[in-house]
């Protein structure tokens, strides 16, 4: 089966504290997958560093065969994500947050 997503020993730190420590796995062509796991196990900064919004601190991460922080452009217009913890602007209401969206693309 043709790997759409490969991670292989993906190691994240931030300063001394190690979150991901030698992640691997892969995700098929066709495939669905539920990625879970206790709260701080990880699942939101393996995300970030597929989406390219993290650099990996080692091991290696590809989507369709590209690599998630150089290629990050080749991959961006094929993927799309929903976050859930999503923080924008606490002083604005969730209206005005889409009508700033909105005004961003004119
Ligand atoms: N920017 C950051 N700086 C320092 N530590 C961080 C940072 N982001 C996440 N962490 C820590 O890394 C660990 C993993 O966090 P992460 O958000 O990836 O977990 P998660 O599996 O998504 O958890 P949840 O189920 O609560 O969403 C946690 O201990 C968290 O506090
Ligand atoms: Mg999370």
């Amino acid at each position: 089966m043709e790997n759409m997503i490969e991670i292989q020993g993906l190691q994240k730190n931030f300063g001394k504290f190690q979150v991901l420590k030698n992640v691997t796995f892969t995700v098929g062509k066709g495939e669905v997958v539920g990625f879970i796991g206790l709260n701080g196990a990880g699942k939101s900064t393996t995300i970030r560093v597929l989406l390219g919004m993290l650099k990996k601190s080692g091991g290696s991460a590809t989507i369709f065969g590209e690599d998630v922080w150089r290629d990050d452009m080749k991959i961006h217009p094929r993927v799309a994500y929903v976050p859930g913890d999503v923080y924008l602007w606490p002083n604005l209401t969730g209206g005005e947050i889409i009508y700033l969206l909105l005004r961003l693309n004119n």
